[in-house]
């Protein structure tokens, strides 16, 4: 296969006929497991967009806003089979871990629960730019990762810990409902908070 090897001294780094357009097939691996994880990031939302809009629960703002977040993370898998794609790499069968909650006793359980998802997203994806660093020799995954998850990473957690810090300091109920129409009204974006 056509498929550079890891890279794992100075020496080998500096062989003239190493392929650097070519992703070590080590990397290839973290960035497929990393579309396995947005992937079921994007099925965690959606359940929970599914939830939130039932007519027994009627919470329109909660549901438009994990709907919002399944679609980003479809998108970042996309992004990553995009760069992938551009790279030269083959995409294989994807392997997607399934959701296990389907209900939630409210708004609340629901962000803290979207916001452990993607703190342990976002270490991941530290873990695989450590890689890329160390492992892969690979400065342009690198840069992809840094400019194109990183970024989006500490602004989707700093949103949800808002939002958590807003309805717990909120009685559920008249508070919950309140920030659920400022959600349905899209007015409390990721730099409104
Ligand atoms: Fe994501
Ligand atoms: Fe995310």
């Amino acid at each position: 296969m056509l498929l550079v090897k890891c890279v794992t001294n100075d020496a080998e780094m500096l062989r003239p006929n190493l392929d650097r357009y070519l992703i070590a097939e080590n990397c290839i691996n973290h960035l497929q497991n990393q579309i396995n994880r947005e992937l079921h990031a994007s099925l965690v939302y959606l359940n929970m967009g599914s939830y939130f809009g039932q007519n027994l629960v009627a919470r329109k703002g909660f549901s438009k806003f994990f709907h919002d977040a399944s679609k980003e993370e479809g998108d970042h898998a996309r992004k990553l089979i995009d760069y992938m794609s551009r790279r030269g790499a083959k995409v294989s069968t994807f392997d997607v871990e399934m959701p296990t909650k389907d209900t939630w006793p409210d708004g609340k359980t629901a962000l803290e629960d979207a916001l452990s998802l993607e703190t342990k997203i976002n270490n991941e994806i530290h873990k695989i730019h450590y890689k890329a660093e160390h492992e892969c020799k690979d400065p342009h995954l690198m840069d992809f990762l840094e400019t194109e998850f990183m970024e989006e990473q500490i602004d989707s957690i700093n949103q949800l810990k808002r939002l958590v810090s807003i309805i717990s300091k909120m009685d559920s109920g008249m508070g919950e409902y309140l920030l659920d129409r400022q959600l349905l009204s899209g007015s409390v974006g990721k730099d409104e908070l």
